[in-house]
């Protein structure tokens, strides 16, 4: 049978996240041809609703969320028409039998996607082993947040973990299906002329910044019990660190690729000491502007208690200490409410030891290496030419070498993260899912950073809504003799 053949069980299916990117991305998988008809959907919900009225819901949503030039009626109509629903109780186990009804002669793997909050994932687990809803070939999807630190994270991996081995758990981190982010694999490793320069003796520091513009709006209550440091640092940032620190994988593999990002994550120097109130600022949104309107700050944010200490800004400066990267300080930097969104990793190469043109453009005589997540995906290499005009003797100019995905690939629409991801779950490939180790060094990395917040008492510094973050985040940085890349 075709490997995608699949039977895909979504638990919490009317939920935010499989409205808004789970069904829009399955649509966009059907319409390309890359769900073979075999394959069966199946939406799972407490609500009262027939396969009709469930099918409706999930075309409003596509109306809303895929453009209307890929939205074509068609398409749209075979999508929705091979779409089930079942209206279950996760927490009652005779309810299960429905699930195994439905799944009653298939030969094909199933793969439950658990779009629920963390606190059942063990119950419907349970469940679907007590209901013999499972097989060896079933899979299990499963979202952030795994847990709130090392403890609950461990908590609630072995309750997944006693009913499905780790070779068929897969943990997204949905920063690692971004087009540009798989891209950093292809640039690193196919690339002679970066193989040889990544490292402490070419690199002189590397910049992370990940920048929303949204607040908290309409999700204080989660929100203000994770921060910006869990929400954000502990997995999408650090894997894109890790990406960019790891030693080559022997081969594409998954555990090839995880066992060198896990290296990575053992490396990270803890914070001790100063470097807590020195490294690492933590800020906060005040009252400001978002696209020339005011915005209120988090405090002011609906349901907001007045006295929350969570911080919605990290910038913080760590090392990799290894043989490759000892000393090479990585900056990193996430915030809401800046002034744009943007997702862009900046490796800044070391100067020429010996410099022969202007005093004056020293600083500019080094190349950078630019990558874009978001928006714009692209490359762009910063190089120095020779200033045109005949008055400008040997004037040096930077300028970029520039590979911008849209341009470059014009007939190539860019997928969703989810897109790709689902794609891999179906296909059971796990290179681009988080083991649990991966996991668990990042919490046990992240707690430490926290408890040493908590033993500082260290408020979070104001900054307005619509700028880049606490003035200490740039000092931080300046204090070094360098700044946050900011032209692309
Ligand atoms: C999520 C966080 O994981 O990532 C959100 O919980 C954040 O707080 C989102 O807004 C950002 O994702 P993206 O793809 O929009 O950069």
């Amino acid at each position: 049978p075709n490997r995608l053949d699949v039977d895909l069980a979504l638990f919490g299916a009317l939920g935010d996240l499989a409205l808004r990117k789970l069904f829009p991305a399955l649509y966009h998988l059907d319409r390309e041809g890359l769900l073979p008809s075999e394959t069966r959907l199946l939406g799972l919900a407490r609500h009262e609703l027939d396969r009709q009225g469930f099918q409706a819901k999930v075309g409003s949503a596509l109306k809303s969320r895929v453009s209307a030039e890929d939205l074509d009626k068609k398409s749209q109509e075979r999508f929705l028409a091979r779409i089930d629903y079942l209206k279950i109780d996760f927490a009652n186990p005779e309810e299960y039998a429905l699930l195994r009804d439905w799944r009653e002669g298939s030969s094909r793997p199933m793969i439950v996607y658990l779009s629920v909050p963390a606190s059942i994932f063990g119950e419907i687990c349970c469940n679907l082993k007590a209901g013999d809803c499972l097989d060896e070939k079933s899979r299990v999807v499963v979202e952030k947040p795994i847990g709130y630190d090392l403890e609950s994270s461990c908590e609630i991996n072995d309750v997944i973990g006693d009913v499905f081995p780790e070779s068929r758990i897969y943990r997204i981190d949905h920063y690692l299906g971004k087009e540009t982010v798989q891209n950093l694999i292809a640039l690193r490793f196919a690339n002679p002329l970066f193989g040889t320069q990544w490292n402490q003796n070419h690199v002189s520091h590397v910049e992370i910044t990940v920048a929303e513009t949204v607040g908290i709006e309409g999700r204080w209550g989660y929100f203000d019990q994770a921060g910006q440091l869990r929400d954000m640092v502990q997995n999408h940032l650090l894997q894109l660190l890790c990406l960019i620190a790891m030693d080559p994988p022997s081969n594409l593999d998954a555990d090839a690729i995880r066992d060198e990002k896990v290296k990575v994550l053992k490396a990270l120097k803890p914070f001790t000491g100063e470097a807590i109130g020195r490294d690492v600022v933590r800020g906060q949104y005040i009252a400001g502007t978002h696209a020339g309107q005011s915005v209120p700050g988090y405090l002011e944010e609906e349901g907001a208690d007045k006295a929350s200490h969570t911080e919605t800004f990290v910038a913080m400066k760590t090392e990799v200490a290894n043989w490759r990267w000892a000393g090479v300080p990585f900056y990193l930097r996430t915030g809401k409410r800046m002034p744009e969104k943007l997702s862009q990793i900046v490796i800044h190469f070391r100067q020429q030891p010996h410099y022969i043109f202007d005093p004056d453009q020293r600083s500019l005589a080094a190349n950078k290496l630019i990558i874009r997540l978001q928006p714009e995906e692209g490359i762009a290499l910063q190089v120095l030419t020779k200033d045109s005009g005949l008055d400008k003797g040997m004037r040096l100019r930077p300028g970029p070498l520039h590979l911008d995905f849209h341009s470059a690939f014009p007939k190539t629409r860019i997928p969703d993260a989810y897109e790709r991801l689902l794609l891999e779950v179906m296909k059971g490939q796990q290179y681009l899912f988080v083991r649990r180790d991966e996991i668990e060094y990042a919490w046990r990395w992240i707690d430490h950073l926290i408890e040493g917040w908590q033993a500082h008492e260290l408020p979070p510094r104001r900054y307005p809504a619509g700028s880049w973050g606490p003035v200490a985040s740039i000092a931080m940085i300046t204090q070094d003799g360098r700044s946050w890349y900011e032209d692309y």
